[in-house]
């Protein structure tokens, strides 16, 4: 398999490149990044020094057609996994045009070069973000209208209606994955659980949307990696499928778990003013994945939690590194809105 990744420099696509690794050898991979503030070299430091000739870094915009059309031509590319996007929900409603330029424009690029390049499969990584919000019952299904309520879930179910329409129209084998909240290793802490992990880690107070308990549910990266390979190597042409870790959890819930595991008490949360249009609850069925695909998540919440700390109490450098310039900027201004 010769295959593209975008965005690969990011917290989930960089796991991804790391699995596919240790389970592909013999696959030729190539990364094509922009490199925004959400992307880091770095993560990438120890298969680039160790894959040779089968990893390729390439620096770039997933909107620039030259660039695309070259690489997918010139490396004779079997499928393009594109994992490339702005992610961060309280970003977008700072400022959404970053989003629509990349999530939609973007990702209408990669499915129109690939499509000219013959490129045998497209996956798009979506989120259940697409879906909206639920009450107090009930799963998102793969035939759930979509309702998006932040222009972050607006851009991508604008690439998900893309991603549809190219199928029906030019018969374009693309399959779309919609999962819930990831964690693990090298997410950016922005992010609720590597930057509550931050806060307790400093002493700081650790700053709670509204009530506290909106909900989420919870899959451990690596489980959402290998649903993303078997929706590329066994997923239906024009197929959606969700994925989910079957552990819906209110927000506050995950913040007194990393108290607990980092030795902290309660008594540093603080409620904080409300993401506006923020979405009450998430709720993954994941049946389809299931019966076509074999998925199953494997990583219990309490075994990802312990191996998610774990790892970034053993890598205090990789978090210094991203916690700089414009990070800082952002974060600074953001949170004094909401004290
Ligand atoms: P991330 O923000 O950590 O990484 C995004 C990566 O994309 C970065 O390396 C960035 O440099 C790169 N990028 C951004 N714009 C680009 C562009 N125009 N051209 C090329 N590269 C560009 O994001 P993540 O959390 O790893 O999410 C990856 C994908 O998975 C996204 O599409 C996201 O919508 C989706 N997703 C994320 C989650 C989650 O919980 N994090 C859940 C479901 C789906
Ligand atoms: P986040 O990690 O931003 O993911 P998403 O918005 O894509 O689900 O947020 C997860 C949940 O945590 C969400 O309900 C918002 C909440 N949250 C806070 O309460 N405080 C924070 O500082 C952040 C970043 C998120």
């Amino acid at each position: 398999m010769r295959l593209l990744v975008t965005g690969g420099c990011g917290f989930i696509g960089a796991n991804f490149l790391y699995a596919l690794r240790a389970r592909h050898p013999e696959w030729r991979l190539w990364n094509l990044d922009k490199l925004t503030y959400a992307g880091n070299l770095g993560n990438l430091r120890p298969l680039t020094a160790e894959a040779g000739d089968a990893y390729t870094f390439v620096h770039g915009d997933i909107c620039d057609r030259d660039l695309v059309t070259r690489l997918l031509a010139e490396h004779q590319i079997d499928a393009v996994v594109n994992f490339a996007a702005e992610s961060h929900v309280d970003r977008s409603i700072d400022d959404p045009a970053p989003f629509v330029l990349t999530n939609v424009l973007g990702a209408q690029n990669i499915l129109d070069c690939a499509r000219r390049a013959g490129v045998s499969r497209v996956v798009h990584v979506s989120t259940d973000e697409v879906y909206g919000s639920l009450g107090a019952t009930g799963q998102f299904h793969e035939t759930t209208p979509l309702a998006p309520n932040s222009p972050y879930s607006a851009s991508k179910a604008g690439a998900d209606l893309i991603a549809r329409a190219y199928h029906e129209t030019y018969g374009q084998d693309i399959v779309v994955t919609r999962c819930s909240n990831n964690y693990g290793p090298y997410q950016f802490p922005e992010k609720l659980i590597p930057l509550m992990y931050c806060k307790a880690l400093a002493g700081e107070p650790l700053p709670v949307y509204g009530d506290g308990r909106n909900v989420r549910d919870w899959i451990f990266v690596d489980d959402h990696c290998l649903g993303i390979e078997l929706a590329l190597l066994k997923g239906r042409a024009g197929a959606v499928y969700n994925f989910g870790g079957a552990a819906e959890m209110e927000n506050i819930e995950v913040v007194r778990t990393i108290l607990h595991l980092t030795g902290r008490d309660d008594s540093l949360i603080r409620f904080v003013t409300d993401r506006p249009g923020h979405d009450r609850r998430y709720a993954m069925n994941f049946d389809l994945a299931a019966t076509e695909l074999g998925f199953a998540p494997s990583v219990t919440f309490a075994q990802g939690m312990a191996r998610t700390i774990a790892w970034y109490q053993a890598n205090p450098d990789w978090l210094s590194e991203v916690q700089s310039g414009a990070y800082l900027t952002f974060m600074e201004s953001w949170y004094k809105e909401r004290a």
